[in-house]
């Protein structure tokens, strides 16, 4: 059922059942982040390899003591800063988050969401939310309740309706390591932004070549193949392509003025954002690309952002779409 109630959607929680959450960046589908029953059912529902570990979702910055131990200052200022927002930070954590949500791994992704539903739903309860997004495993990610009905429908009771997701992509994860602050998955705060406040970090978002996909690695989300549509999707300019695959139904995803002079038939053009917003392109992606795969389109041709801002996140999804 889809519903705005956060009554329903807590009483549920509270009785250890799985539901999917409105948060900023994509629907999550929750469970009691204290209730390792209630974690081992969303590995379930989602069909996600246990070894791949939860961001856990809480109220506040007075919650962090709570569940996380010595966490290094330049995160807790980055917390801080960016909280409620699309930021999750990799910290030590208590014995009390259990071991399945991190995976075995002595550290806990936490974020706070920056949804009122969803934050009111978290005032309502005495324990925070453990929440992947609410896709089958490697699918994009959905922006709206429809999506996840459409996904995930049938294998949960409940979706709280919080309209569709005003930034569109994940959260950005960052850690330390040897001590030098690592962003792990680029997502809705850009590089620059955390830059501007702790100084230069290191980005590590590819799987360390040495390991295989069905090893731990330090964060799955970067697994090569992740974020993607059945269709296939390759990167470029339509003009690069068009003598190829002419004989295909295309969409095109490109943004700005793009003055494309093809007069055919079978493309269909996807502008993320006329005027070149990155924010606006960000948004607009995942649900763009879940359209296309609904459609009849059999191939999809997409046009890389500029490599700075959200443009670097929105290009990081679309490389690992491309990759399957
Ligand atoms: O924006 C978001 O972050 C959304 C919304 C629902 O909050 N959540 C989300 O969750 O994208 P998920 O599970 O789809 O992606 C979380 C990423 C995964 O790549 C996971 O491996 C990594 O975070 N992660 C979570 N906990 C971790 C941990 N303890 N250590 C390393 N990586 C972790
Ligand atoms: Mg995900």
């Amino acid at each position: 059922m889809i519903g705005q109630d956060i009554s329903i959607a807590a009483e549920l929680l509270k009785k250890g059942e799985v539901i999917a959450i409105p948060t900023e960046t994509v629907y999550g589908l929750a469970g009691n982040a204290f209730d390792a029953f209630a974690v081992a059912k969303i590995f379930e529902i989602k069909n996600r390899p246990r070894f791949n570990p939860l961001i856990v979702h809480i109220k506040d910055l007075d919650y962090v003591p709570i569940i996380a131990n010595n966490v290094d200052e330049r995160l807790m200022h980055l917390l801080k800063v960016f909280s409620p927002g699309p930021l999750t930070i990799l910290v030590h954590k208590k014995p009390i988050i259990p071991d399945i949500v991190t995976a075995g791994s002595p550290k806990v992704a936490i974020r706070i969401p920056n949804h009122p539903l969803t934050l009111q739903l978290l005032q309502k309860l005495d324990f925070p939310l453990a929440a992947p997004s609410a896709n089958p495993f490697q699918y994009i990610s959905p922006t709206s309740a429809q999506q996840v009905e459409e996904q995930l429908g049938n294998k949960i009771t409940y979706i709280l309706d919080g309209g569709k997701c005003q930034v569109g992509i994940e959260s950005t994860i960052v850690g330390i390591e040897n001590n030098i602050p690592v962003v792990y998955r680029l997502g809705g705060i850009s590089v620059e932004e955390i830059e501007r406040e702790i100084g230069n970090v290191v980005i590590q978002i590819n799987q360390p070549k040495n390991k295989t996909d069905d090893e731990t690695v330090i964060t799955p989300g970067q697994l090569k193949k992740h974020y993607a549509p059945k269709k296939q999707l390759i990167i470029g300019e339509l003009q690069q392509y068009i003598n190829q695959i002419k004989d295909k139904k295309i969409a095109y995803i490109t943004y700005g003025k793009d003055n494309l002079n093809i007069n055919s038939s079978n493309v269909t053009i996807y502008n993320l954002s006329e005027t070149q917003n990155l924010l606006e392109a960000a948004s607009k992606l995942f649900e763009t690309l879940y359209q296309i795969d609904q459609s009849d389109v059999e191939i999809i041709v997409a046009k890389l952002f500029p490599d700075k801002g959200l443009g670097k996140s929105i290009n990081d999804r679309l490389k690992r779409a491309a990759s399957s």
